[in-house]
C-alpha cells in the first residue's frame, strides 16, 4: 500500500513573512490529516522558518531544486549536505528548471544520485511537450526521460516521481485522470523493467499540472496515481487544504 503524498511546490513565489503566514494558514486548516503524506516547498530562504513552524505537525518540508555537488566553489548554489538537516524531500529535475536552467537528463541524474546518496528523498519530474504530446511522442519522450533520469539509482524505493506534462503546467489545462493514469502506468513498467514489479509497486508516482481543489478526485481515483504536485493551488492554503482533505477522504474508500 502506497501512501498517498501531496506536494505543494510554491515555485519562486512569496516572501518570508507570506511564506510564513501561508504556512501558518496551512496548519490552522489541515490539523491530523495524517494519512496523506503532505510537504510543502517554499523557497531556499524561507525553508528555515517554514521548517520552525512545522516543528510538531506532520507536514513534511521540500527543496525545489539543489546543486550536484556537497560544497565548492559554486557561487550561488545550494548543496544537497545543507539541505538533508533542513528538509525531507528536494524536487529534482522540474521542466521549468530543465526549460530556464538547462537541466538536462545528465544533470537531473547526477542530483538525483546525490539526493540518494547524501540529500534529501528526490520528487524527480518528467513530462512531454505539447509538441511531443501531439506528434504521439509523449511514450517515447517519457522512457527516455526516466530511463536517464534514473539511471544507475539505488535503491530507488524511497523516490517519488511526478509526471507532469509541461501543456499542463500553469495553463488550467489539466491532463484528465485516464490520461495522467496510462502515463504513469508506463512509468511504472519502465521501473519495473529496470528493477522489478515488486520495486516499481513500491515507488509513488504523482501527477501534476494544473491540479486544484475541483479536479484532484479525478486523478486520486486511478489506482496507478499516488498523489500530486501541485503549484499554483498550493500558494491558497483553502485550496490546497482542500486537496489534501480530498486525498485523504478518496484513499480510505479505494
Ligand atoms: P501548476 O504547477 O499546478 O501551477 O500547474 C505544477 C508544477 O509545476 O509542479
Amino acid at each position: 500500500m502506497r501512501k498517498p503524498l501531496i506536494a505543494g511546490n510554491w515555485k519562486m513565489n512569496t516572501t518570508l513573512e507570506e511564506a510564513k503566514s501561508l504556512v501558518r494558514s496551512i496548519i490552522n486548516e489541515l490539523d491530523g490529516t495524517d494519512s496523506v503524506e503532505t510537504v510543502l516547498c517554499p523557497p531556499f530562504i524561507s525553508l528555515a522558518a517554514v521548517k520552525e513552524l512545522l516543528r510538531g505537525t506532520s507536514i513534511e518540508l521540500g527543496a525545489q531544486n539543489m546543486y550536484l555537488e556537497d560544497k565548492g566553489a559554486y557561487t550561488g548554489e545550494i548543496s544537497p549536505v545543507m539541505l538533508t538537516d533542513l528538509c525531507d524531500y528536494v524536487i529534482i529535475g522540474h521542466s521549468e528548471r530543465r526549460q530556464h536552467f538547462f537541466e538536462t537528463d545528465e544533470v537531473v541524474n547526477k542530483k538525483v544520485k546525490k539526493a540518494v546518496a547524501s540529500g534529501p528523498k528526490p520528487i524527480v519530474c518528467v513530462g512531454e511537450s505539447l509538441e511531443d504530446n501531439e506528434a504521439g511522442k509523449t511514450e517515447q519522450v517519457i522512457t527516455n526521460q526516466v530511463k536517464a533520469g534514473l539511471a544507475g539509482i539505488s535503491p530507488i524505493s524511497e523516490l517519488v516521481i511526478a509526471y507532469e506534462p509541461i501543456w499542463a503546467i500553469g495553463t488550467g489545462r489539466a491532463a484528465t485522470g485516464k490520461q495522467a493514469n496510462a502515463t504513469i502506468s508506463l512509468i511504472r513498467d519502465i521501473i519495473a523493467n529496470i528493477w522489478n514489479r515488486q520495486t516499481a509497486e513500491t515507488v509513488r508516482i504523482l501527477y501534476g499540472g494544473s491540479v486544484t481543489g475541483n479536479n484532484i478526485a479525478e486523478f486520486i481515483a486511478e489506482l496507478n496515481i499516488d498523489g500530486a504536485l501541485v503549484g499554483g493551488a498550493s500558494l491558497k492554503s483553502s485550496e490546497f487544504v482542500s486537496i489534501v482533505k480530498q486525498t485523504a477522504n478518496l484513499k480510505s474508500i479505494r
